[in-house]
């Protein structure tokens, strides 16, 4: 311990280390472009048998391990998997995403809600850190993640994933209240559940807000930012140096409210050059990301052209190459090989790779 070199290249870089090239990642590496995930999926329908059955969850975890040796392993779950825990049931369905039947609105539903205890709800995701943390030692990092206080709300409220929010930001407008309980109660489970993925050997967490873009800035002055930074003030009470990444999509108009939540690491989309990124959210700060999903469709040199300009753009320090997003489900598995071989390839310690990017 404490000897960089046993340390793995992805925590080095997020505790703020110079590196020699960027560490890389997907967001949804393992998932429907993989062939291999494709094939489990015959044999287990279900989404929740696929991420709560512990050997099910570990070898898609690892397939994209096997495949492309990222940086980073991320284990396959999903971010409604601890509702149960807290007694909201909910299933996810093909194609749509997370269903819950009841949906909760009203003050005895919420006031009928526990806290995490996640030793008794969520077993399956200590054997599935603890194997992945066994299966890649000290070559990857394993990476945790959760849904946001806002972002789980909204599936909570809405009972699917919406495109209006209408009934969440109907209760946000009219019963402000009543929703600031929820999120409240929302924001300590999921600092539980943080805790508890550290605890089982998840190295760097991220926490997506992935809906909080719908906000405007004021709103998510109100309804998400606080309960981010609730959350991560609890975690970093108990487990102060495990690197914290946010993820909001269309997150373009929030990025330097996004400074204030406590995060240690920014997740940027495509929709914000890197540079600019970069200035808006100041020296101090570290990003992810930020290459469209959608250039995984283009050639490898147009690949290739893209990862140099956004590792240039991104500097030597303080940044984690990614996607802006989620990989998308066609994307050939090719391509997603050549864009690991490529950022492996890189040496930012030699100036000469980024200004021949130029
Ligand atoms: O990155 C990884 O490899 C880990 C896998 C992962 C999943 N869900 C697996 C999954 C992660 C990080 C998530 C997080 C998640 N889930 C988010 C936040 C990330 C984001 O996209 O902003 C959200 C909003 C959800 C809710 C959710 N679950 C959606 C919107 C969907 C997709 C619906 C669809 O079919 O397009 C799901 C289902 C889901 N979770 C899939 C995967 C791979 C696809 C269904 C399948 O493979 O059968």
């Amino acid at each position: 311990m404490g000897v960089s070199s046993n340390t793995p290249h992805l925590l080095r870089a997020a505790r703020g280390e110079v590196v020699s090239r960027p560490p890389v990642w997907m967001m949804r590496q393992a998932g429907r472009y993989m062939k291999a995930y494709r094939d489990l999926r015959e044999k287990y329908p279900s989404f929740r048998e696929r991420s709560e059955i512990a050997e099910v969850a570990i070898e898609i975890s690892l397939q994209p391990w096997k495949a492309f040796q990222p940086d980073g392993v991320i284990l396959f779950s999903d971010i409604v998997t601890p509702l149960p825990g807290i007694g909201i049931e909910m299933d996810i369905a093909e194609g749509k995403g997370p269903i819950i039947e009841n949906p909760i609105r009203t003050q005895e539903q919420i006031d009928g809600l526990h806290p995490l205890q996640p030793d008794e709800s969520l077993p399956f995701i200590k054997t599935i850190l603890q194997s992945l943390r066994a299966e890649v030692g000290n070559k990857s990092t394993v990476l945790g993640f959760v849904g946001a206080p806002w972002t789980l709300a909204a599936y909570v409220v809405e009972g699917k994933g919406s495109k209006t929010y209408s009934i969440i930001k109907n209760m946000a407008f009219s019963e402000p209240a009543i929703l600031h309980q929820l999120l409240a109660k929302l924001s300590d489970s999921i600092a539980t559940y943080i805790r508890y993925q550290i605890d089982c050997g998840a190295q760097v967490v991220q926490m997506f807000d992935s809906w909080a873009g719908q906000l405007s800035p004021q709103d998510y002055e109100t309804f998400a930012l606080p309960y981010q930074k609730r959350v991560f003030e609890q975690v970093k009470q108990t487990h102060p140096d495990t690197p914290l990444i946010l993820l909001i999509s269309g997150s373009a108009g929030l990025l330097e409210r996004m400074n204030k939540s406590g995060a240690d690491i920014i997740s940027v989309d495509w929709t914000v050059d890197m540079a600019d990124a970069r200035m808006r959210l100041g020296k101090e700060m570290k990003v992810q990301g930020n290459l469209d999903p959608g250039v995984l469709f283009g050639s490898q040199e147009f690949i290739r052209d893209r990862i140099h300009d956004t590792v240039r753009k991104a500097g030597n320090w303080g940044h984690i190459l990614n996607l802006g997003h989620g990989v998308l489900p066609t994307t050939p598995e090719e391509n997603v090989a050549f864009f690991f071989e490529t950022a492996k390839q890189l040496n930012t310690t030699r100036s000469e790779v980024l200004t021949a990017a130029k």
